[in-house]
């Protein structure tokens, strides 16, 4: 960790908001948790860092009274399904997801409507409304054995990741009905690019998360959640790695790995497309002011919460 230290025109900011942020920390009691996603100081700052499953584990074992969540709207909301007595922070409001805005609540109501006797297992990346009109909550670390654990007469409805869901199908020969919602980092990878970029790296070893498209995950020689990628990149012998998910995540990567070359997959144009818009919305500056101000917090209706609470729990039990 470094002191950063920010100049004053802000006026309400405090010069080094590494030690504010601590002190904020012990006289709140909160804790910080933060998705691999996230920039590098606030995964510096944070208590814990992790993938969805770790994260929503974190929130679920925390005694402490407040939860600061470096991460997404989506992720903010689960930490408090599982916390209602808890205030639960998310630095900045509009830190959403694409994938969670694909799948619009009245929309899916009637996709399950029209598929009666359908279990629905929904991917965590959705909201509140989401979670609780389905019937068990899944990640990308835990999907697979998930939907292994289901009857093999049982029809599934997937939501709302396209791509993880066929991925799902692939590893565990099921057949399922899938929501046609997408992440727009995970959409935009490129495979000429990656292609290129295995010739001129031959010793490159491709990585990619499960939210890639099928024409980058035939390309990778391991699949994983971002956790599944970080641990893989440490044992593998390999010394090189493209990495297609967001970039965020190669932080730990070098700081696990130290000596090890991390390439980010490319996306298509000459953008910076690869990194997630919303997860970058979170600021250290912001991170601070949710602190001090003890806004914004996550709310949500109790019928909600209770609704969604089950499959979150049936998540965590088919887990462990
Ligand atoms: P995981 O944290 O499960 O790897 O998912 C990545 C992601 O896109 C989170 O938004
Ligand atoms: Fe959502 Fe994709 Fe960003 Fe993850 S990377 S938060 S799925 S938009």
């Amino acid at each position: 960790m470094f002191t950063n230290t920010i100049a004053r025109p802000q006026g309400t900011l405090p010069l080094d908001l590494f030690a504010a942020i601590e002190d904020l920390k012990k006289e709140l009691n909160a804790v910080i948790l933060a998705h691999y996603y996230q920039d590098p100081d606030i995964q510096d700052i944070a208590d814990f860092i992790g993938d969805s499953l770790q994260l929503a584990r974190a929130a679920a074992q925390t005694n402490a009274d407040v939860i600061v969540f470096a991460g997404v709207h989506f992720m903010a909301e689960t930490a408090k399904i599982l916390n209602p007595d808890k205030l639960v922070l998310l630095p900045d409001l509009d830190a959403g997801c694409s994938l969670a805005d694909s799948c619009p609540p009245d929309q899916f109501a009637a996709f399950k409507a029209a598929h009666p006797d359908h279990l629905v297992i929904s991917y965590i990346n959705c909201t509140a409304e989401i979670k609780a009109m389905s019937d068990i909550i899944c990640t990308s670390s835990n999907a697979v054995k998930i939907v292994q654990q289901i009857p093999a007469d049982q029809q599934i409805i997937f939501a709302p990741d396209r791509n993880l869901g066929r991925y799902v199908m692939q590893q565990t020969g099921r057949d399922m009905v899938l929501w046609q919602g997408s992440c727009i980092v995970h959409e935009t990878f490129s495979e000429r690019k990656i292609v290129e970029l295995k010739a001129t790296h031959p010793q490159a070893e491709a990585i990619a998360h499960p939210e890639c498209e099928t024409s980058v995950l035939r390309h990778a020689s391991y699949i994983g959640s971002t956790a599944a990628l970080l641990n893989y990149c440490q044992k593998s012998p390999s010394q090189e790695f493209i990495v297609a998910t967001e970039p965020g995540i190669i932080h730990q990567m070098q700081k696990l790995a130290p000596g090890k070359h991390f390439i980010p997959a490319p996306p298509e144009s000459n953008c910076n497309c690869n990194e997630c818009p919303f997860m970058r919305l979170n600021t250290l500056e912001k991170l601070y002011l949710s602190m001090k101000n003890r806004t914004p917090e996550i709310v949500m209706s109790e019928d909600i919460r209770l609704a969604a609470l089950k499959p979150m729990q049936r998540m965590l039990e088919m887990s462990v």
